[in-house]
Parts: structure tokens; sequence; C-alpha cells
């Protein structure tokens, strides 16, 4: 049997899945895994909303940038970031709602993200695949009409499950002394180590595509980190109601 390390190890995203469902046993399993990850100050401020029917699939897998995976996996699930649901017992307690603090968003993005990678593990322990779609957030405001989400939550990504359908090489990961530093932060020999480790990544990259244009980490990032990026978002989350004091 394959050790839990090996697992987290082989990771890829799937983005092409068979026809094959997800028995509603083991999606309850996985969901109940999932729920099992720690959560801040036992906020548990997380909310998966299950999409199953195909037009809204279809729709925001339009509104996610076309991402045809999103109809064509076993499953679509939405995670929300949610203030919602703890905060109403301040009323209830006839306590004053301070729950938009820039420390109550990143208590809640947070929950939403380990439970997510928990329900992942455990999905790809059993053979599944999964992609996430942080697309959604391409039409943040679309997509919460559609999943009817209140003031106090908000989308941060959708997650396709499913049977993969094709076999992706694991993407190598930046080497370890440049993610792991000793007692301080610092810099020593990443430029060397991320060099090296472009070529790598062209590699990937070239291989994937059959011979076609490889470009490296270091290429891509600057790339993103140079665009702008969702600037809807700050706007969006503020009409949620997480306006960060
Ligand atoms: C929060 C999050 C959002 C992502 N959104 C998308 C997405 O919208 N579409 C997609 O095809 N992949 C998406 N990905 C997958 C990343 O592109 C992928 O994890 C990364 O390239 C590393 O590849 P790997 O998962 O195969 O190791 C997302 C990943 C994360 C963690």
């Amino acid at each position: 049997m394959q050790s839990v390390i090996d697992l987290l190890k082989s990771h890829r995203s799937i983005r092409k899945f068979n026809n094959e469902a997800i028995a509603p046993e083991l999606l309850t399993e996985l969901l109940l895994a999932g729920q099992g990850a720690a959560t801040s100050s036992f906020l548990q401020g997380a909310t998966i909303i299950r999409i199953t029917a195909k037009d809204t699939r279809k729709e925001i897998a339009r509104l996610a940038g076309k991402q045809t995976y999103v109809e064509t996996a076993a499953e679509f699930i939405v995670f929300c970031a949610d203030l919602k649901r703890a905060g109403n017992y301040c009323a209830a307690y006839n306590k004053p709602f301070a729950g938009d603090f820039t420390e109550h968003f990143i208590i809640a993005t947070v929950d939403v993200a380990l439970m997510a990678q928990s329900l992942v593990a455990a999905a790809e322990s059993v053979g599944l695949g999964i992609c996430y779609i942080g697309g959604i957030r391409n039409n943040p405001h679309e997509v919460s009409k559609i999943l009817g989400l209140p003031r106090g939550v908000y989308p941060v990504f959708g997650l396709c499950l499913g049977y993969p359908d094709q076999n992706p090489e694991v993407k190598p990961r930046l080497p370890l002394e440049v993610i792991v530093k000793q007692e301080v932060y610092n810099e020593v020999g990443d430029a060397a180590a991320i060099a090296q480790y472009d070529d790598r990544i062209r590699e990937y990259y070239r291989s994937r595509t059959g011979g076609g244009h490889g470009v490296s980490w270091s290429e891509q990032v600057a790339e993103l980190l140079s665009e702008k990026s969702r600037p809807h978002m700050k706007a969006f989350l503020a009409e949620q109601g997480f306006t960060f004091k």
C-alpha cells in the first residue's frame, strides 16, 4: 500500500475525467475527512456548496474562464469562507458583531484551504483526481449570485473531483533549500538553485506539450506578478462584508 507521504508527493492536478460517478457514501467520507482538518479558534469557517445541476456547472465553467472540466468532473464543489454562520450567534447572544477584521478574513480563508486539502488528500488516496478552480474568482459576483451567497460568505475556489482519464507527470517543485530556511529568512544560494530548477521546468513543459515551448518557472511567475491580478477582488470582498479593519 502507498504511504501517505508517497501519496502526497505524487499529487498532480487532473483535468480529464472518465464518466464514473463517485459513490455517495464515498463522497460523504471525503467530506468528513475534509472536515477533520484543524480549524482556527474552532470557528469552522468553511462552507462547501456541491453543484450537481448541469446548467449551473456549465455556467460556472464559463465564468471560470471556459474550464470545461468543471462540467465533466464527476463532482464539482465550491469552497466558501464563511463568517456568517458563526456571526449569527453574536446577535443570538446579544453581542456586537466584530467579525470583519482582516484577521477574521485570514482565519476563514485558511480554514477553507486546510479543509480542502484534507479532502483532496483523502480523494487522491482512493484513486480520485482533483483540480482546484481559482478561476471562479474571475467573476466572483456572478458566481456568488448563482450560489446565493449572503454577506459574510465568499467563494474561495472550486474543486473538480473524479476518476482520472489521464496520467500526467508530477510537476516538479522548487528545491527544498529554496523553500526551507534555517533560523532566519535568507536568499543565499537561491538564484543558482532556481536557475537549475528553471531548466527542469522548461523540460517538464516541453515533455508535457510534446516538444513545444518550454517556459521556465521564473519567467512564469515574473509574468504573473507583473500583471494586475483580479483587481475586482478588493471591492467584491468589501461588498461581502470582509471589510478589513
Ligand atoms: C487555489 C488554487 C486554484 C487553482 N485554480 C486553478 C484553475 O482555475 N484552473 C486550473 O486548471 N488549475 C488551477 N489550479 C491548479 C494549479 O495550476 C496547479 O496546482 C499547479 O500548476 C501545480 O500543478 P499540480 O497541481 O499538477 O502539481 C489551482 C490550484 C490552486 C491551489
